[in-house]
């Protein structure tokens, strides 16, 4: 601690001197640390003016005047020189900091702060990718649905039993057309576009379909994109030729083994149902073999759901598909259970996720 009258053995009865002392004391302060020792040491509750400040009670009125005054002075010009040393050594530390941490630029960003494309989103792009390529127009409909647009037009009368089959949400309330439901498919978009649009028509409407079911293979809300074409001259081979070539785009297998069996669906005639080959050993699932798995349905477009729509069917024809993207990203991404799409669940969409920029198309590649 410092003498009231010596710094560092010095006298500095006298002011100049102290006030010398002190401003070399600040101006050989070389980092932060130790200007703030120094600014302890000469401002603060025991430095050397304060202690000063202290003795000048011993002292003559007239002595006592000029000395506070003089030491007032030194302790104002002491603290601006502290200040100014301060923003000198920030600075100095600053571009000292700013030289030694080199920044490059050209890392990658990193990773954790990525979202990921949810595996359904991901496979409605690849599909209408596919189909947009080979000139379908995305349609849209509404989920909350009248019921003659989700079942009478398609020709599903009030008591046909594919009503049943169909397990719908029934909605309080009644439309323009009928009870409200949540649509049980995406056929009902067929309906609005032939209803609201002149033919031709080449429309995919993906989206969500609600059914009341729930285990490994269901969910009471899931996901279907509808294909429909009508035209003059539109026949079977057209339907076969634009499935048998979406299956093998979308799976990226070119001899994809496909097979149309006959089927019954109120609002197609005749209707098949489309599997492709695949093979099941030890557990294990593949695409392409001797097995069979059904993917999608389809048919050439009923005349009176043609009819229904004002379109004169012995004029125009038509097909018409249904697909279910939960079963399609299912079978191309190995995704053992369908409930797990709604969980939530952020290590699966870690895993299961797409990056951004994976998506693929016949221009970029099927399978980046
Ligand atoms: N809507 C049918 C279903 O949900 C699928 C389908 C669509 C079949 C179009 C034929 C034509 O099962």
């Amino acid at each position: 601690m410092l003498a009231p009258f010596f710094v560092r053995g010095k006298d500095v009865s006298d002011t100049e001197t102290l006030k010398a002392e002190l401003l070399a004391d600040v101006d050989a302060a070389n980092d932060l640390q130790h200007l703030d020792d120094v600014r302890v040491k000469a401002l603060g509750k025991k430095g050397a003016i304060t202690a000063q400040m202290k003795s000048l009670g011993g002292l003559e009125p007239d002595a006592r005047k000029a000395r506070g005054q003089a030491l007032n002075a030194i302790k104002d010009e002491i603290a601006k020189a502290i200040d100014a040393k301060q923003s000198q050594l920030s600075d100095a530390a600053l571009n000292a900091k700013l030289l030694n941490e080199k920044i490059d630029v050209t890392l990658p960003v990193r990773p954790e702060n990525d979202g990921f494309v949810h595996p359904i989103s991901q496979t409605i792009e690849e599909v209408v990718s596919i189909l947009g390529e080979m000139g379908f127009q995305v349609a849209e409909g509404p989920e909350i649905e009248d019921d003659w647009y989700n079942f009478t037009a398609l020709n599903i009368p009030e008591d046909h039993p594919a009503r049943q089959e169909h397990d719908t949400f029934y909605l309080p309330g009644v439309g323009e057309k009928g009870r409200k439901v949540l649509r049980t498919h995406t056929s009902p978009v067929q309906i609005r576009t032939m209803i609201n649009g002149e033919p031709p028509f080449r429309i995919i409407a993906p989206g969500r379909t609600y059914r009341c079911d729930y285990d490994a293979t269901h969910s009471p809300m899931f996901h279907q994109i509808e294909g429909l074409v009508v035209d003059k001259a539109i026949h079977m081979g057209h339907l076969k030729g634009t499935l048998i070539d979406f299956c093998r785009a979308y799976f990226g297998v070119q001899d994809l083994p496909v097979r149309f069996r006959p089927s019954y669906f109120p609002f197609t005639e005749p209707s098949a149902e489309v599997d492709i080959g695949c093979s099941r050993k030890d557990g294990e699932f593949k695409i392409g073999g001797e097995d069979w798995l059904e993917i999608l349905g389809c048919g050439m477009v009923n005349p009176k759901v043609l009819e229904n729509c004002g379109i004169d069917s012995t004029e125009y024809q038509g097909f018409a598909f249904g697909i279910g993207i939960e079963r399609l990203g299912m079978l191309k991404y190995g995704i053992p259970d369908l409930r797990t799409f709604y969980e939530s669940d952020l290590r699966w969409l870690r895993h299961y996720g797409f990056n951004a920029l994976d998506v693929p198309s016949m221009v970029g590649g099927l399978n980046p």
